[in-house]
């Protein structure tokens, strides 16, 4: 389906997430936040200590169309009001991109809009771009965003942690990603462990500012590995062997906890900040970086922050991320700046066709059949 020329110059998308535990929908100008809407499934998964498919698949589908109504009316604006209709396709849980996928088909055909499919890590690695829709101001952000290219995304979630470079908007390249676990999978495994409850990153974070990072040692992991690929199964298994031990002697008590978490948390970090920087050292040779983003879930975390920031004040580089919490986890705004940017660079799919693709890597294809 192509868009034609009667949109106004700067794009109004709804945006609609339903890649894993959060139903979201949301209404973007261009980078300018609208509305954005999350239903959260936290509760329902607390039971299970995780995502459990079916469930999420199930409250996706009661959660999605009043979503998205609220989404609208929070915008005041209608459907046939917006440019196009953006869905993630992937990558996420099959059942649960189909809800979102399947309600956005169904919008899109009926109100004869452009329905454009999305990468959800795409979207991750730009919701720093993200603006306020501030009444009280008079700015204007301008679209698309100017940005000093090339731009370095650091997209760290409970599914995917990676360093991409962007060159311009729709062309990524990832540098370096884990070869397991996701940083935030494997602090949420590690909270298990310490019965912090689900998700338990965020405890981790609260917990560790009354620890002491330095009490327990973990291994700082690949470290005689040239490339800039992560892996934090090791540190997981680590933190089950010292807990062993130490659980051995006497059971946890609360500062025990806390200094676990603290010192936990800092091992993740540390490996992800030990590589940045041998990546950054790389790339002032090949491709010298002018801007970096952080993205996704456990980019919340101010620990984190501090650290990669200190990681890139060396290189003269500042952190850009994502104006608030809610937009570092997953949220449909996100997905409609990235619907925004796909109209900008002319980039139409055929809507109908779209597939929902669990696997999908960036700068892969989007298939449509
Ligand atoms: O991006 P996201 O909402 O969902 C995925 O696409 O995966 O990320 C969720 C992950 C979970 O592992 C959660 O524990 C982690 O982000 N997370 C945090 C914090 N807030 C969320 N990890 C550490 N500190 C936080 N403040
Ligand atoms: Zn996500």
């Amino acid at each position: 389906m192509k868009i034609h020329g009667t949109q106004p110059s700067v794009p109004i998308v709804l945006g609609i997430d339903t890649s894993c535990d959060d139903t979201s929908a949301a209404v973007v100008r261009g980078t300018t936040i609208l509305s954005n809407v999350i239903a959260s499934q936290t509760q329902l998964h607390q039971p299970y200590g995780g995502v459990f498919p079916t469930v999420a698949k199930q409250a996706h589908a009661t959660n999605i169309t009043p979503t998205i109504k609220v989404a609208l009316k929070r915008a005041h604006l209608e459907l046939a009001d917006v440019t196009a209709i953006a869905v993630t396709v992937g990558p996420g849980l099959a059942p649960a991109l189909e809800v979102g996928l399947t309600v956005a088909k169904q919008l899109a055909s009926t109100h004869h809009k452009p329905l454009i499919g999305i990468n959800h890590m795409e979207a991750h690695a730009l919701s720093a771009l993200l603006t306020r829709n501030s009444k009280q101001s008079t700015q204007v952000h301008s679209f698309p965003p100017s940005i000093s290219w090339p731009a370095l995304a650091i997209t760290i979630s409970g599914g995917h942690t990676e360093f991409v470079l962007i060159t311009a908007f729709g062309n990524y390249q990832v540098l370096g990603q884990t070869i397991d676990d996701a940083a935030g999978e494997c602090l949420d495994k590690v909270g298990r462990m310490l019965n912090l409850g689900y998700p338990a990153g965020p405890i981790m974070e609260e917990f560790a500012v009354f620890g002491n990072s330095k009490r327990y040692h973990f291994p700082l992991p690949m470290t005689t590995t040239q490339n800039f690929d992560m892996s934090f199964s090791g540190l997981k298994t680590a933190a089950r062997n010292t807990l062993a031990e130490q659980t051995e002697q006497a059971p946890l008590n609360k500062q025990d906890v806390y200094d676990f978490a603290a010192s936990f948390q800092h091992a993740v970090f540390a490996h992800i900040t030990y590589k940045l920087s041998r990546l950054l050292t790389h790339l002032q040779k090949t491709t010298p970086i002018s801007s970096v983003f952080l993205g996704g879930g456990v980019a919340a975390n101010q620990s984190l922050r501090t650290a990669l920031r200190a990681t890139l004040k060396p290189y003269g580089l500042k952190l850009r991320t994502p104006i608030s919490q809610r937009l570092c986890s997953d949220n449909g705004a996100m997905i409609g700046l990235c619907g925004a940017l796909a109209i900008y660079r002319g980039e139409t799919t055929d809507g109908a066709l779209l597939e929902r693709q669990p696997r999908l890597k960036l700068n892969q294809i989007i298939h449509t059949q």
